[in-house]
C-alpha cells in the first residue's frame, strides 16, 4: 500500500503526529520535497521531538527512512539530527537513505535568501531565511550541487568553488559580506563520511518496495497553499507539495498512490506574509495562538490564525485527490462559545472560487461564515467519535460534507495515543 499525508492549509497542520502514528506499520517513510524550512513535532509521553529533516518516522521501530530525490538537505541540520537520534540509540546506517540526488542548500543560499528577504524590505514574504528558494532556483538552473557530488570530493571542491566566487559577487552587490569557502569544508567533509554509508540507489529501492506491495508512507511537508505552483505565488515555498510532487520528488508515480490523506487543522494558521481571508485579531486569536501552541517549529515565530477555511481546503482535496481526511487540534476550539467556518468568498457582491484568487482578491475578498456553537468539555481524552460533545460531532460532520471526503482520524491532544478513529 502507498499512503500519502499532505497538509491542506498553510502548513503546520499536525502532519508530523499523524505521519508517526501511520509509520509504526509502514516499511518505507519518505521525505520527497523541501528541507529544513519545514518542522514536524511528535509528542511522546509528554516529550516533545522537534524536527525539520529526517523523516518523523524515525521514531518508530520499524520503517526504514528515507530523504529522498526532491529534499534539499542543510549539512548542519542533517548532521544535528543524526547526532540526535545515534544518541538516543537509533542505528542509522540501518535506518536512513538518502538519495543522491537531494541538492545540497549551500553557505551562500542561507546568505542570499536573508539578503533578498532584507532587500524587499516592507513586501519580504518571510521565508524561513533557510536558503530554501535559492537552492531550489539552483536547481532549475543547473547550478545546484547534490549528495552525488559530495561522494566525489575533488569535484565537489571545484564546484562549491566555482559557484561560490559567482555568488559572493551577488552577496557583495547586496552590501554582504560574501562566504569563504575554506570555513565550510570540513563540515562537508564531516557529511560526506557521515552519508556515505547511507547513500542509495533510492529509484530502485521504491520499485522493489512497489512490487513486493509494501507499505510506503510519503511523508509531505508544508501544506498545498505553499505549493510553488499552486499556493498564492509569490507568498509559497519552492517545492510541489501536491499530490504530483511526489512523482517529481521521489520517482514513486503518483498513480501509484492508493490513499491521499489531507491533513486539516480545525481552524487556520500561517506563518509569514500574504493575505490571509479568515484570518483573526482579537482575543480569540490570541487564545488560539497560546492554547494551540501556534509558534513556528523552525523559527520560534508567533504564527497568524484564523477561522477554518473551507474553500481554500476544498481547493487543496480537489487539487491532490485527497480521498481521506486527519482533523488535527480539534481540542483547541473547546471553550469557545462560538466557533465560525468560512464556506465561500464575495468579491464586490459576488461569490468568487479560491481558484480564481491571487493574493490581490483574496487580500479584498469578505468571507462569508456559518456559525456553529462551541462546547465546553476537555475532549483531550476522549477515546470514541460518539463521546465527543455533540456540537463538536456536528462540526466535523459539517467539514467531511462541505469536502466530500471522509473524516478518518479526529486528533484531540498532541500526544501519538490521542487520536479518535472515526
Ligand atoms: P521558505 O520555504 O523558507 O522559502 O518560505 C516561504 C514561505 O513558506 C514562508 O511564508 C514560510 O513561512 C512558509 N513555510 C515554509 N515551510 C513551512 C512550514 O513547514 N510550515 C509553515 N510555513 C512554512
Amino acid at each position: 500500500m502507498i499512503q500519502l499525508v499532505i497538509g491542506s492549509q498553510w502548513g503546520d497542520e499536525g502532519k508530523g503526529k499523524i505521519v508517526d502514528i501511520m509509520a509504526a506499520k509502514a516499511d518505507l517513510v519518505v521525505r520527497f520535497h523541501g528541507g529544513n524550512n519545514a518542522g514536524h513535532t511528535v509528542v511522546i509521553n509528554g516529550q516533545k521531538f522537534p524536527f525539520h529533516l529526517i523523516p518523523s518516522g524515525i521514531l518508530q521501530k520499524k520503517p526504514t527512512v528515507v530523504i529522498a530525490d526532491g529534499t534539499v538537505i542543510d549539512p548542519d541540520v542533517l548532521l544535528e539530527e543524526m547526532d540526535i537520534f545515534e544518541k538516543m540509540g537509533i542505528n542509522l546506517k540501518k535506518k536512513l537513505l538518502i538519495s543522491p540526488r537531494c541538492h545540497l542548500i549551500m553557505p551562500y543560499h542561507k546568505e542570499l535568501d536573508q539578503a533578498y528577504e532584507n532587500a524587499r524590505g516592507k513586501n519580504k514574504l518571510g521565508t524561513t531565511k533557510r536558503g530554501i528558494g535559492p537552492v531550489y532556483a539552483d536547481k532549475v538552473s543547473y547550478n545546484g550541487i547534490r549528495i552525488y557530488e559530495l561522494l566525489d570530493w575533488p569535484l565537489f571542491v571545484e564546484k562549491f568553488k566555482f559557484q561560490a566566487e559567482i555568488k559572493n559577487k551577488i552577496l557583495v552587490a547586496f552590501g554582504v559580506i560574501p562566504i569563504k569557502v575554506e570555513t565550510y569544508l570540513s563540515i562537508f567533509k564531516k557529511l560526506a563520511e557521515r552519508v556515505r554509508p547511507m547513500v542509495r540507489d533510492t529509484f530502485a529501492i521504491f520499485q522493489k518496495a512497489i512490487k513486493q506491495k509494501k507499505y510506503i508512507l510519503l511523508e509531505g511537508a508544508h501544506g498545498v497553499m505553499l505549493d510553488n505552483s499552486f499556493g498564492l505565488y509569490p507568498y509559497v515555498t519552492a517545492s510541489n507539495v501536491i499530490e504530483g510532487g511526489v512523482n517529481i520528488g521521489s520517482g514513486v508515480p503518483s498513480k501509484r498512490i492508493d490513499e491521499v490523506w489531507g491533513i486539516v487543522k480545525a481552524y487556520t494558521s500561517r506563518v509569514g506574509g500574504g493575505p490571509l481571508p479568515t484570518e483573526l485579531f482579537d482575543k480569540i486569536a490570541e487564545d488560539i495562538r497560546e492554547r494551540g501552541y501556534e509558534y513556528g517549529t523552525t523559527t520560534g515565530r508567533p504564527r497568524r490564525v484564523g477561522w477554518l477555511d473551507l474553500p481554500a481546503v476544498k481547493f487543496a482535496c480537489l487539487l491532490s485527490s485527497i480521498n481521506r481526511i486527519a482533523i488535527t487540534k480539534i481540542d483547541i476550539l473547546s471553550g469557545l462559545s462560538q466557533i465560525k467556518v468560512c464556506v465561500d468568498y464575495k468579491l464586490d457582491g459576488k461569490k468568487i472560487e479560491f481558484s480564481q484568487c491571487g493574493y490581490l482578491e483574496l487580500e479584498k475578498l469578505t468571507p462569508i461564515y456559518k456559525t456553529f456553537s462551541g462546547w465546553k468539555k476537555d475532549i483531550s481524552k476522549i477515546k470514541s467519535f460518539k463521546k465527543l460533545p455533540i456540537n463538536c460531532q456536528k462540526y466535523v460532520r459539517f467539514i467531511e460534507k462541505y469536502l466530500d471526503v471522509k473524516v478518518k482520524i479526529v486528533s484531540v491532544s498532541p500526544e501519538r495515543k490521542a487520536s479518535i478513529f472515526v
